[in-house]
């Protein structure tokens, strides 16, 4: 029941004299084609005596833990039963902008809304919580989040353990704000308190073999610093959007907001004693939420200290345990660099000491505004720089990257896999990464990049951008097509272009991209004429807005 009552009174004294245990809650699991997601409020009893108010998936707080294979067709139905807007957002997965669930794609009070698409990504953990503009942090504080787990052929057939709840433990972490009534408050500075599947303290029993524990860092903005008490090592085997090449032995792992990580622990010969994992808030790098930030100090009363968040009692073995792990697990194959694009992302504050007002190239989030535009099936590298006085956690929706760099040198090699969100350092600190615009494209719906420090998010530290249609070749033809362009080669100066649409076409815009998805000009409604004079030398994508939909042509400017 409520074993810790002692923890209300002590929580504002020492976070460690909050160490009465609950057992730990696993979420229920989901799995198959359809799979329904309410999104529901409720009550939770967090403190004895006090009713929070919360919001979750299928129940009060939190969600069902989704479980996919790699390959499958899934349909998501979300009912939205909030009185409020909401969208939901599969972190990480690999979808096509209309059903990433970003802001883009609102479900109204009392309505539905239910993509469907097949899931391309690699084994990993990924997650989903909700992205409303602007309210981000305010339905995820109260709960509403939940896991994917994604499995494939490749990483089911290394024998690594996977029976959920067993040896395969889910594990949600989140720093959270109690006011005095014990309500959930959207306040990231004051994080006093955290909550591992939805309880304090909680406790495990798990078999004396290899166990796999999946973590997410679900908080809003702070950063854990995870290792066991006794400093025994663990193997990581996945970052966050799939398997590393070899299982990486470390005593400590980083993970900022909205990342995760899978480790194995070796609790063979360990029946009848107790771990305790920890977070070392203590130990994290100057400027990351959490830890001390630049100027010295800490912000909230948790962090620059060390305490417990999950004991562990080791219990006897299942039958068929896991009792060796594999030298290797897979092998990641970063883009080619040749022949990639490049583009810079540059984080500031304002003013320039700021700890909460932040911009990325100096402009704050629109939603009517489209940061840039790629080209589908081109290579970009990336590179990040943060000019302000704490560590981001930099997020990019619809398709995972590679970190090439941090701060100019080789990542270390936990975060040499697929990821979809890094921590890049303060105070000139850079991060460069390749990504890939794979599979989707969508004139009309942006993908999403942002700071996964929630209120950072909510207050504008986020862009969007459009992946394009690559050119098909048909359309290199001027004389296919319902409407046409005449002349496609340029050969000398500037030219005046004939746009000419078939009988019922309409042309409502023309846009011009470059090879790198830059946009050199745009006109609405245009004559039947364009000039080349804003054209780039060499291959212009011309891409033709109608009433029956898109075409783009290239058109060559010597
Ligand atoms: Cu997990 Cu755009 O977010
Ligand atoms: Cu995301
Ligand atoms: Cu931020």
């Amino acid at each position: 029941m409520h074993k810790y009552f002692a923890a209300a009174i002590f929580l504002f004294v020492l976070p460690a004299l909050t160490w009465a245990q609950n057992p730990l809650p696993i979420p229920a699991a989901l799995s198959g084609n359809e799979i329904n997601l309410p999104l529901q409020q409720g009550v939770m009893a967090f403190y004895p005596g006090f009713k929070t108010q919360t919001v979750g998936y299928n129940g009060p707080f939190l969600g069902p833990t989704i479980i996919l294979d790699q390959g499958q067709q899934v349909t998501l139905n979300v009912h939205n039963q909030l009185n409020d807007t909401t969208t939901v957002h599969w972190h990480g997965l690999h979808v096509a902008p209309k059903n990433d669930g970003n802001q883009h794609n609102v479900i109204l009070p009392g309505e539905n809304w239910s993509p469907s698409f097949t899931v391309m990504d690699k084994a990993a953990t990924y997650w989903y919580h909700p992205h409303p503009h602007g309210k981000t942090m305010e339905q995820v504080v109260k709960g509403a989040a939940g896991l994917i787990i994604v499995h494939d052929p490749e990483e089911a057939a290394l024998g690594l353990p996977q029976t959920y709840g067993v040896d395969d433990i889910p594990l949600v972490f989140q720093f959270k704000t109690f006011d005095a009534g014990k309500q959930l408050v959207v306040a990231d500075e004051a994080d006093n308190a955290v909550l591992v599947n939805g309880v304090f303290s909680p406790v495990a029993s798990l078999p004396a073999q290899i166990v796999r524990l999946r973590l997410l860092n679900g908080s809003s903005g702070r950063a854990f610093r995870f290792g066991f008490s006794d400093s025994r090592s663990f193997q990581q085997i996945a970052s966050d959007a799939g398997l590393l090449d070899t299982p990486v032995s470390m005593s400590r792992l980083t993970l900022g907001p909205g990342d995760r990580a899978e480790i194995l622990v070796d609790l063979m010969g360990l029946q009848g004693s107790t771990l305790v994992l920890k977070t070392y808030g203590n130990e994290l790098p100057q400027g990351f939420l959490g830890g001390t930030m630049m100027m010295g100090g800490a912000i909230g009363p948790l962090d620059n200290t060390a305490f417990n968040l999950l004991s562990i009692n080791v219990i006897a073995q299942t039958n068929n345990p896991v009792t060796s792990i594999p030298a290797t697990l897979t092998q990641n194959m970063p883009w080619q660099e040749a022949g990639a694009g490049t583009r810079s992302f540059n984080f500031s504050a304002q003013p320039m000491m700021s700890m909460t007002n932040f911009f990325i190239n100096g402009l704050k989030y629109n939603m009517d505004v489209i940061n840039f535009s790629v080209v589908q099936g081109q290579t970009e590298i990336w590179t990040i720089t943060n000019q302000t006085m704490m560590a981001h956690p930099f997020h990019v929706h619809g398709n995972p990257f590679y970190v090439l760099k941090v701060n100019n040198a080789t990542p270390p090699a936990n975060e040499r896999g697929r990821k979809d969100v890094i921590m890049v350092p303060p105070m000139g600190g850079t991060v460069k990464l390749i990504t890939r615009f794979e599979d989707f494209s969508d004139p009309d719906m942006p993908y999403i990049y942002h700071c996964h420090i929630l209120s950072h998010e909510d207050t504008g530290m986020m862009g969007q951008f459009i992946v394009n249609p690559a050119p098909s070749s048909s359309s290199n033809n001027p004389m296919l097509g319902h409407v046409r362009i005449f002349p496609t080669l340029v050969t000398q100066g500037d030219a005046l272009l004939q746009i000419a649409a078939d009988p019922g076409w309409e042309v409502k815009k023309v846009e011009v991209y470059d090879l790198l998805g830059r946009r050199l000009m745009a006109v609405e409604k245009p004559s039947n004429q364009i000039s080349t004079e804003n054209m780039a030398r060499g291959v212009n994508l011309v891409q033709i807005k109608t009433n029956h939909g898109i075409q783009t042509i290239k058109v060559v400017k010597n």
